[in-house]
């Protein structure tokens, strides 16, 4: 199996220590085109980011970036939405150019022709080479909630009952979307390579059955096991259900 577990202290180390392994894929390659994920897991690891930029002048000129979803029927200004979530934690404050950074419009008017366009400016941009992911409580990676197929790409997806409540109380919003677009398993799989970060007992469980039980559609993110470049940044708690050796 080739999914590297690194296990933190705490929270707060597990963000710089991914910021540092995305900073390091940076500046080996100025042009670098990152997948990136919201939630509440990267929020620390994207400040951390900053504050490479700030102090070290991490340069994030030339990187592409691509967002893996968006909720559907969303402007980009929605205070709920993805895109607003990206300039809040990440785009405003480094020197990313505006132009490179791509969230899956949600208020597309024809939402399959977006995500066709999403694919063709992922492919146009010679692809992913670095993929960040969070996980669902029920394993889900982007929106792919259990049930998807290995092979999807970006779609038009129907969120699980239990990520629009748990997302709901997060957002600290009365009304979600149900739906999304979201990047497909089949496009987060093409990345070169993939970080996935959790933290916190809640995702202890989920985390082991992601890691260590079987592949299967049930729990999305246990795909990753067939991926041939996976880092799993966890802080203690995500991580005590794991047999480490
Ligand atoms: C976010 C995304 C989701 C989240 C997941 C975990 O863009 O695609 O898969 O990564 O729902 O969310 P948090 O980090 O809030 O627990």
């Amino acid at each position: 199996m080739s999914v590297r577990i690194l296990v933190y202290d705490d929270y707060a180390k597990m963000s710089a220590a991914a910021a540092r392994h995305v900073a390091s894929r940076v500046n080996a390659r100025p042009g670098v085109v990152l997948g990136l994920a919201t939630g509440s897991t990267p929020v620390g690891m994207y400040a951390e980011l900053i504050e490479l930029h700030r102090r070290e002048g991490l340069d994030f000129s030339r990187v592409t970036t691509f967002n893996l979803d968006e909720y559907c029927g969303l402007d980009a200004d929605d205070p709920r939405s993805y895109d607003r979530f990206m300039w809040e934690h990440l785009f405003a404050h480094v020197n990313l150019e505006r132009t490179r950074t791509h969230v899956p419009y949600g208020a597309a008017r024809d939402p399959e022709a977006e995500c066709i366009r999403y694919e063709e400016m992922i492919r146009a941009a010679g692809g992913i080479d670095l993929q960040v992911l969070g996980i669902g409580m029920n394993g889900h990676i982007g929106f792919n909630e259990p049930g998807s197929a290995s092979n999807s790409r970006t779609r038009v997806v129907r969120l699980a009952e239990q990520t629009v409540q748990v997302n709901r109380a997060k957002a600290e919003a009365e009304e979600l979307p149900a739906f999304a677009l979201s990047m497909g398993m089949g496009t987060i799989m093409d990345a070169r390579e993939i970080v996935l970060l959790a933290n916190g007992d809640a995702k202890a469980d989920i985390i082991r059955q992601a890691i260590q039980g079987p592949v299967t559609p049930d729990v999305p993110a246990s795909i990753l096991q067939r991926h041939p470049d996976v880092t799993v940044f966890l802080d203690k708690p995500a991580a005590k259900l794991l047999e480490l050796d």
